[in-house]
């Protein structure tokens, strides 16, 4: 196992893609974003996750958020509300599961199927993990080589392993392991040293983050954030490796007397 304080290899951590000035590009060419969550009451999660893409440079987000009745979110215009079944996947990052309640379950086979990279998190892990049909899809897509990147923190990876958390937590590189070997996947295992494993590599352990992202909601700027990296083109593990530690970064260098909240920490932190 291999430890990672330093910046991961290929650009500077922390920031978005480079932008040269003359550089003919459009929005287009810096990475679409479809973040699929939100169910009623839980809107907010997928909305930090979108946050979250926008401001770790993506190019375009667009919000597929399973409450059907919520509206633009009037402080950040730039995203781009839409009904998650109208979205083309195939040809976008998609961010699947945050605040997604019961309703991501119906969703997921078209996602498995279709997503070119995918980031899953939090509800439609749990989805996966009591459906074995779910589960043959997505080890189908690590066979297919499209990139995939799961975020548990240790009781959504119990799920998906049919163990106790003790048994993650006591082997936290090893249950890591073992999920991206069985679903050919990068796999992010949260918590205070997050583990970062994918098959056939050496697993590492991010040294940035603190007690303070504790709070809600930082799982979904997490999400956002790895989704982010994957639409700027990076393969699967080192998005996940970028992704992680800047959001560790952001909160280190967070202000002593600021409370971290997920929204400011989705927006870059306090300057
Ligand atoms: N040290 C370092 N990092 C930490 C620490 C810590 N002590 N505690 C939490 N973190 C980091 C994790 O590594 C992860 O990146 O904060 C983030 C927390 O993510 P989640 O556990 O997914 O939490 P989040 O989704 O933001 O909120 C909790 O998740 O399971 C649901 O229903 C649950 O509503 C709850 C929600
Ligand atoms: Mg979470």
């Amino acid at each position: 196992c291999e430890s990672s304080a330093a910046t991961p290899a290929g650009r500077l951590a922390g920031t978005p893609p480079p932008r040269a000035r003359w550089h003919a590009s459009h929005k287009g060419s810096y990475g679409d974003v479809a973040v699929i969550g939100g169910a009623p009451g839980m809107a907010g999660a997928a909305l930090l996750a979108a946050s979250a893409a926008l401001h770790a440079g993506a190019g375009r987000v667009f919000a597929g958020l399973l409450d059907g009745r919520a509206a633009l979110d009037a402080s950040q215009p730039e995203l781009m509300l839409r009904d998650a079944a109208s979205l083309d996947l195939a040809q976008m990052t998609t961010v699947m599961g945050c605040g997604g309640g019961t309703a991501v379950r119906a969703l997921l086979p078209r996602v498995l199927s279709t997503a070119h990279r995918l980031v899953i998190d939090a509800d439609a892990l749990n989805a996966i993990a009591f459906d074995p049909a779910l589960q043959v899809l997505l080890e189908s897509r690590g066979r297919r080589g499209q990139q995939t990147v799961l975020t548990p923190h240790p009781l959504e990876a119990a799920r998906l392993l049919d163990v106790d958390t003790s048994a993650v937590q006591a082997d936290r590189i090893g249950a890591a392991q073992r999920l991206a070997n069985r679903f050919g996947s990068t796999v992010v295992l949260k918590g205070s040293g997050t583990v970062i494993a994918a098959p056939g590599e050496r697993p590492s352990i991010n040294l940035t983050g603190n007690a303070r992202l504790a709070s809600a909601g930082t799982g979904d700027v997490l999400a956002g954030m790895v989704g982010a990296a994957l639409a700027s083109g990076l393969p699967s593990l080192a998005a996940a490796r970028e992704a992680v530690w800047l959001h560790g970064h952001r909160a280190d260098r967070w202000p002593a007397d600021t409370p971290l909240t997920a929204g400011a920490l989705a927006r870059g932190g306090v300057h």
